[in-house]
């Protein structure tokens, strides 16, 4: 029987918000910001190598940052998540699922189980890409691709992970380990609005993500008729409400899209911009419905430039296909809901990306989820009671003893 601790658990749990912390002052709550490769992360996965070690795990980082807490055993599972979060991150996405992983094998090797590993993947949460630091490791993603890569602010992912160069070793094999599980903030408001408090995730949606340029004629926004203008956020605008209008036959109610980031050239009050660059990102548990949703994005793209004068340049498209969860995994975490809290809890699909897609390459993964007060996530508002994150451990640890070492 793993036999956890929740004070030591919740005592981590704040020691990791406090790298990154946003200030309390300005009414910003718990929020943390912790952007991958910021010091603020690499002073936290420093903090959390020394964790790992003290709980007698073999700390160990891999060439893109992904820290691993080592067990003793040849084979046995993954536990963890992330400890990177969003430019204004809460403090628990990620966190959560590393520090829960921690505290399992740590009171795991107290009651006799070497075999359980932790991970801290490095950013999850998309600085340079889609779940990059576990997308390289589990080899969805090829390194020297990546490095090309660029977030929003203009940095390489080369030089980026430069900033951990002291600290890399090689990659861990994923074949290692025997199955991955990740304990995670649901993110969204259904166990919160039907007051249960585990949900059992059954599938992950898949994503796909790209950025998209209109290039216009920069020019004077005081002397330039409107007619004729070729100005690249008109063409932007028109696209935002052109695509809405074409996806309505083909989307679902769960179907999700986002143009998250804009960056308009040169951005000043009276120029007209020649230039627009934008995120465009969908989700979709279906792969087909995400390639017509391509299709639609593309032509729509390609039209609007042409009828404007402009060129339309479409980056590299970065995705990741929906998974299932494996069943085995599955039923151990529900069978350890059911035990804990019977009759509240749910299985549930993730509308949320996750480490676990890309672990799921090369072994069975499951995922657990607990409330997110309101539904709120990747704000600093995010939050869940102490209570429900103790009730997840608590699952978690029982269904990591019915999946039993190995
Ligand atoms: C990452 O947190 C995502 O789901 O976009
Ligand atoms: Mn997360
Ligand atoms: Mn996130
Ligand atoms: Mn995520």
């Amino acid at each position: 029987m793993i036999s956890v601790d929740p004070d030591r658990f919740l005592a981590d749990l704040h020691r990791l918000q406090s790298f990154g912390a946003a200030n309390p002052g300005l009414g910003s709550g718990k929020g943390v910001v912790r952007p991958a490769y910021s010091d603020p992360d690499i002073a936290a996965r420093r903090w959390l190598a020394g964790r790992m070690e003290e709980a007698g795990l073999a700390p160990w980082f891999d060439p893109v940052g992904n820290l691993f807490g080592l067990a003793d055993a040849e084979r046995g599972m993954l536990l963890g998540s992330h400890s990177d979060t969003q430019p204004e991150g809460g403090w628990l996405d990620g966190a959560l699922g590393v520090i829960a992983g921690l505290e399992i094998a740590r009171a795991a090797r107290a009651a006799g189980r070497q075999d359980l590993s932790v991970v801290s993947f490095q950013d999850e949460e998309g600085r340079f890409g889609v779940t990059t630091g576990s997308a390289i490791w589990s080899g969805q993603l090829p390194l020297n691709e990546a490095d090309s890569l660029t977030s929003p602010d203009g940095e390489s992912f080369a030089a980026a992970r430069q900033r951990m160069a002291d600290l890399a070793g090689d990659w861990i094999a994923p074949g290692r380990f025997a199955g991955f599980l990740e304990m995670h903030i649901e993110q969204g408001p259904w166990l919160d609005r039907a007051g249960e408090a585990v949900g059992v995730v059954e599938a992950i949606v898949g994503i796909r993500d790209m950025t998209i340029t209109f290039k216009g004629q920069q020019n004077h926004a005081g002397t330039t008729p409107m007619a004729g203008r070729r100005d690249a956020f008109q063409a932007l605008a028109a696209f935002n409400a052109a695509i809405a209008e074409r996806f309505a036959n083909v989307v679902t109610p769960q179907t999700v899209w986002t143009i998250g980031h804009v960056a308009l050239h040169p951005g000043a009050h009276s120029v007209v911009p020649g230039r627009a660059a934008f995120s465009m990102q969908w989700r979709d548990s279906d792969t087909d419905r995400l390639a017509r949703m391509e299709r639609i994005i593309r032509d729509t793209a390609d039209e609007i430039a042409r009828a404007r004068g402009m060129t339309v340049d479409l980056g590299r498209m970065l995705g990741l296909d929906p998974v299932a969860m494996a069943p085995g995994i599955v039923e151990a975490c529900a069978a350890a809901a059911e035990e804990a809290v019977p009759g509240r809890w749910r299985r549930m699909p993730s509308g949320a990306l996750h480490d676990a897609t890309n672990a799921a390459r090369h072994m069975p993964v499951g995922m657990l989820f607990v409330p997110s007060k309101g539904g709120i996530s990747h704000d600093f508002a995010e939050d869940t009671d102490e209570a429900d994150l103790v009730r997840g451990l608590q699952v978690m640890a029982a269904a990591v003893d019915r999946l039993g070492p190995g």
